[in-house]
């Protein structure tokens, strides 16, 4: 949908020779509090997607997929086995300690560096992918909004 909005937005683009904003769908997601009562990360399911809220502890809540570009395994999961941790801004895969970049979904270090090389990017079975990221934003009130 395309609108004139002066109101902030994490995306525009210029259509034309106009200056017309493709307005994000900035949807509720969270608040502060909830995330930092789970331990600075919170899954929560957006219009059908399951995203990875994180607090990186640079003032920011990150919203990125909660499933692996590896093999779709959760980040973030129910068990004790699936709980990435978020080291140096990035979401670390619990599975095989890929890194990815809470800002920009990118890899950080070694695809899969728990795996032997020939399991990981060999035979070109898993090639190295970015994890898909979403702008937030955290309003005055403390509640955390997800463009989705
Ligand atoms: S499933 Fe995440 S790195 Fe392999």
């Amino acid at each position: 949908m395309l609108t004139r909005s002066s109101a902030p937005v994490s995306r525009c683009e210029t259509i034309g020779r106009r200056n017309l904003n493709v307005c994000c769908a900035w949807t509720k997601a969270a608040s502060k509090a909830e995330v930092a009562g789970k331990g600075g990360r919170l899954v929560v399911e957006l219009k059908g997607q399951r995203v990875l809220l994180a607090d990186a502890g640079d003032g920011n809540i990150y919203a990125v997929s909660n499933k692996c570009s590896h093999l779709g395994l959760p980040l973030v999961g129910k068990t004790a086995l699936l709980q990435g941790k978020v080291v140096d801004k990035c979401i670390v895969c619990p599975a095989h300690n890929t890194a990815y970049d809470l800002a920009t979904g990118q890899v950080k270090g070694k695809w899969c560096p728990t795996l032997p090389e020939a399991l990981s990017e060999g035979f070109g079975l898993t090639p190295k992918k970015p994890l898909p990221t979403f702008a937030s934003r955290v309003t005055e009130a403390g509640e955390i909004e997800v463009d989705i």
